[in-house]
């Protein structure tokens, strides 16, 4: 193997520079030579391209972002589109190809391999955390500190008026963010995909109203995970302000996928790069190169998108048992 490509593809994620850097490095020690493509899968489809050396990764660990630039790509959902694609990489006569996203862009890298003779492997890259095979994707570390650092602001003002906040959360239809950010921030009720059953406007009005019996006037957040109420979180506080809940809504939006990368998200972005460049040297191939307990490990690429991953489930049982004291 001489040639690798390598691209980022759906939504950024601090940290994928980290791992792109480990990963040119590693190729480097290897002798091998590395295309970086421009916005996904968009960059191997209409060539947008250049090798990347040492230099060019050099003091990019600490920035948030990719430098590669990120987008979805429509055409990969086509047949068209991913012969173009697999033509283009046989073209540039790449022996492998790396991408750094979620599961969407996995199923993409599956659908290459029916047109694509080189290796494909993948690298789990998303703030949602949602990618079966690795314990922890890279970003979401960082997109947990970034939405606790506004949560505890808003706790502050929360708390000088005794207010009850609703604050949505990133995840797309996964509840990581929602229940590691609503645990960690304290928050009174976590709304989020894995409790979908459980959504009730009038159990969340008497949830408050408990506490607000044990504790007297007090703040009150709620943590609710974007996609569970229709209209999002002004919506569900206009129609909880409709049962007597006076409550503000804030919608963190897009600065959880901005910053620069915690350590964790560092090591990891480095530890994966690495590992996925070692592995393809080994022949690896439809796999993604994750972490399991520490331990970096390959796991099937058609397989990541499975959603067999759970959300902490004790931690989110007992955060509703004892919540409202
Ligand atoms: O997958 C990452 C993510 O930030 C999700 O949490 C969110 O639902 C989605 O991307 C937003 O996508 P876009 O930036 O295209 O609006």
């Amino acid at each position: 193997m001489k040639r690798i490509g390598v691209l980022t593809s759906g939504g950024d994620a601090p940290g994928m520079n980290a791992c792109l850097r480990a990963l040119v490095l590693t190729a480097q020690a290897n002798k091998l030579e590395v295309f970086g493509f421009q916005h996904g899968f968009n960059g191997v489809i209409e060539l947008q391209y250049q090798t990347l050396l040492p230099y060019h990764v050099a003091g990019l660990i600490q920035n948030g972002g990719t430098v590669l630039k990120s987008a979805r790509c429509a055409a990969m959902h086509t047949e068209a589109g991913v012969k173009q694609a697999a033509a283009n990489l046989h073209e540039l006569k790449l022996d492998a190809l790396v991408v750094i996203g979620g599961d969407g862009s996995f199923r993409g890298t599956v659908e290459l391999a029916k047109f694509y003779q080189g290796q494909l492997i993948g690298i789990p890259g998303t703030i949602d955390n949602d990618v079966d095979g690795s314990d922890f994707t890279i970003g979401f570390a960082t997109a947990l500190d970034t939405a606790l650092d506004a949560i505890d602001k808003i706790r502050d003002t929360a708390d000088a008026f005794e207010r009850i906040f609703l604050v949505e959360v990133m995840g797309r239809h996964t509840g990581y963010l929602a229940v590691s950010a609503g645990i960690a921030a304290g928050a009174e009720q976590i709304i989020c995909p894995e409790l979908a059953s459980e959504l009730d406007l009038d159990k969340i009005a008497q949830h408050v109203e408990q506490a607000r019996k044990h504790r007297g006037n007090c703040s009150y957040i709620i943590v609710i995970a974007e996609t569970m109420y229709p209209g999002g979180a002004m919506a569900l506080a206009a129609d909880l302000e409709q049962r007597g809940i006076e409550c503000r809504a804030s919608i963190l939006g897009h600065i959880q996928r901005g910053g620069r990368p915690v350590g964790a998200d560092r090591i990891l972005g480095t530890k994966l790069g690495a590992y996925a460049v070692e592995q393809l040297l080994q022949g690896a191939h439809l796999v993604m190169a994750g972490e399991i307990n520490g331990q970096a490990g390959l796991y099937p690429l058609a397989l990541t998108g499975d959603k067999k991953k759970q959300v902490d489930r004790y931690l989110l049982r007992w955060q509703q048992q004892v919540a409202q004291y």
